[in-house]
């Protein structure tokens, strides 16, 4: 692990403006891209610059961000790269709110209520007209009123098209055509509302069983195989689902998505009312 990156000097001066003298922390820096959480006396912030192969993909998020209803950033240049501004989301993450749950002591009713939640985050989101495409158990955040969601680099809408420097996003939750659609070299590739549940699924499994949703032993694929052929097991369906079930009755509408074709797949919000009507 080399050096945390410095926080750009305009960043930092951007977020005193917002909200006053900061203490900053450092959250993550991994390739070309780093975050730091800016603590003010009125507000906390997130700040996060992208350099190098980080680059293009931070100022793209930044651009995202403006656009997107109920998200506000500050975006702008340095000598290394790109920087952005944007609130902190105050909560645990998908992953953390379940932890609890993978421990065998957790409160059930509120992890289904945090489901739903971020169910109605990424159905809020499709309404919008605009698809993730790379969700994750990392990228919602649960704050009091509600569920947030984090890493939008990758989000599109026709009035945005997609990125591409888009590769199809973390291999255990993509979808089969997406995966299919990556693999074909179709660039750039178009994640969609339906590939954005299958992740959205696969999310809340992992969640749930502390492991990603295939069982790549049974496939006979190790943890050696790259990405790429890795894509193409998931694309032909050579990979049953891993029969962990430390909560069947949540599992059972998120294994129905997993096994879906894209076509069948339900809608986020339908998706939110199964698992708050359980
Ligand atoms: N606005 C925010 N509010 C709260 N936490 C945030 C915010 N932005 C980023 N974070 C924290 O920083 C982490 C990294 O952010 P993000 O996923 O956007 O960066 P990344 O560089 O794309 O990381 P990765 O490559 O691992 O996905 C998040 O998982 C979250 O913990
Ligand atoms: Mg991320």
């Amino acid at each position: 692990m080399g050096e945390f990156t410095p926080c750009p000097d305009e960043a930092v001066n951007a977020a005193k403006a917002i909200c006053g003298p900061i203490t900053l922390s450092e959250i993550t820096d991994r390739r070309g891209s780093a975050v730091w959480k800016a603590t003010g006396t009125v507000a906390t912030l997130a700040i996060k610059a992208g350099y190098g192969e980080g680059e293009e993909i931070t100022a793209r998020e930044g651009a995202v961000l403006d656009q997107l209803p109920g998200y506000t950033v500050t975006v702008g240049r340095y000598a290394s790269g790109v920087w952005y501004v944007t609130p902190w989301l105050t909560g645990p993450s998908t992953w953390d709110l379940f932890k609890p749950i993978r421990h065998g002591d957790g409160d059930h009713a509120r992890a289904l209520a945090g489901s739903a939640d971020l169910c109605r985050a990424v159905a809020e989101l499709h309404a919008a007209g605009w698809v993730h495409g790379d969700l994750q158990p990392a990228h919602g955040i649960h704050t009091d009123h509600d569920a947030k969601l984090l890493d939008l680099s990758w989000a599109w809408s026709p009035m945005f098209p997609p990125s591409p420097l888009f590769q199809g996003g973390i291999t255990h939750l993509v979808a089969p055509e997406l995966a299919a659609a990556v693999e074909s070299g179709e660039r750039p590739v178009r994640t969609t509302i339906e590939s954005d549940v299958y992740a959205l699924a696969g999310t809340l499994w992992t969640c749930i069983t502390g492991r990603w949703p295939l069982d790549y032993d049974a496939a006979g694929i190790g943890p050696d195989v790259g990405p790429s052929a890795r894509r193409a097991a998931i694309a032909a369906g050579a990979i049953p689902l891993h029969s962990a079930e430390p909560w069947p009755t949540a599992q059972a509408p998120l294994r129905a998505v997993l096994r879906a074709r894209a076509q069948d797949r339900p809608r986020a919000a339908e998706l939110a009312v199964a698992l708050e009507e359980l």
